[in-house]
């Protein structure tokens, strides 16, 4: 591991761009495409909006937690929260579930982080909570399109 960084915020969506531009800066060590860079900051936006809009329940109490570590060109990115968790993690995962499909919500947030990043694992967290952890190679040579 050649470098870390630990972020709480509190779990207000204005902290989530700030969030985002953190995690998105610390990864430019990574040497990142502009699109792969993209694709970091939408799913750590997407865990973190998660974490404030139905871990605390839009409340605005409670904290957020994001801890990234590089090792070369790769960035493990883990978004722990300490909210009401999820009871049934295989069908939160599920494209389109939402429990919260009246607030313009499409239930695609984990969809998008699973295609966005190389993986993504969604683990309650211990005493509570959820535990989103992804990682993603962001090297330029490693780009395969064209
Ligand atoms: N940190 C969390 N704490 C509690 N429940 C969560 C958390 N993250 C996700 N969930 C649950 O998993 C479901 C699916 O999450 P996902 O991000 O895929 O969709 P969404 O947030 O409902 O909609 P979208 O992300 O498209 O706006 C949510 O509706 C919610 O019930
Ligand atoms: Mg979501």
């Amino acid at each position: 591991m050649d470098n870390y960084m630990r972020l709480k915020i509190k779990a207000i969506s204005s902290n989530e761009a700030f969030a985002r531009s953190a995690v998105a800066a610390f990864c430019v060590d990574a040497n990142p495409t502009v699109d792969k860079l993209a694709d970091v900051k939408t799913a750590v936006s997407e865990a973190v909006t998660n974490s404030i809009v139905h871990g605390y329940n839009g409340s605005g109490e409670g904290e957020v937690e994001i801890y990234v570590e590089r090792s070369g060109n790769t960035v493990h990115i883990e978004v722990k929260d300490c909210g009401v968790g999820i009871e049934n993690i295989e069908k939160a995962r599920t494209p389109f579930f939402t429990t919260k499909p009246d607030e313009e919500r499409s239930g695609m947030g984990f969809t998008v982080m699973e295609s966005f990043m190389d993986s993504l694992s969604v683990e309650p967290n211990v005493p509570r909570g959820v535990v989103v952890k992804m990682s993603k190679n962001l090297d330029g040579a490693e780009k395969t399109t064209e």
